[in-house]
């Protein structure tokens, strides 16, 4: 593993103060995320819900839309936390939207408060995910 058990925390520490923007008045369930691009520069996102329920817009895409609007190409790293009894799970549409911009080496670490993580490749995540 290329980080160290006080640098995971420490990224797990920038995605919970994501977290703390998140707009959530329908699910009170917040979810923040942070996604460190080919270059080593941080973008980070929480879920944005709307009235609409259909519309929200979950943590782990604001973090990559965000990167990619900020000119991230691929994910070296995701992190996403939410407060959940182990490390949250993400859902399968961001699954497959991490997938678009990942690479054989992205990292992901999903996570909770208590700073509970669990490191996966992408092929664990999405296996056999859809690829153009
Ligand atoms: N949510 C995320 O932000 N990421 C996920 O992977 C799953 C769900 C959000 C969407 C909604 O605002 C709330 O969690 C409850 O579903």
């Amino acid at each position: 593993m290329k980080f160290s058990e006080d640098q995971i925390k420490n990224l797990i520490d920038e995605a919970i103060k994501a977290r703390e923007n998140a707009y959530t008045p329908y699910s009170h369930f917040k979810v923040g995320a942070l996604v460190i691009d080919q270059n080593g520069n941080h973008h980070n996102g929480c879920n944005i819900e709307n009235g609409s329920y259909g519309l929200t817009n979950c943590g782990e895409r604001t973090a990559i839309f965000n990167g990619i609007s900020n000119g991230m190409k691929t994910i070296d790293t995701i992190v996403v936390v939410a407060d959940t009894t182990g490390p949250v799970s993400p859902c399968g549409a961001c699954r497959q939207v991490i997938k678009e911009f990942s690479t054989n080496n992205t990292v992901i670490i999903l996570a909770n408060l208590k700073k509970e993580y669990k490191i996966m490749t992408m092929e664990e995540l999405l296996p056999y995910g859809f690829q153009l």
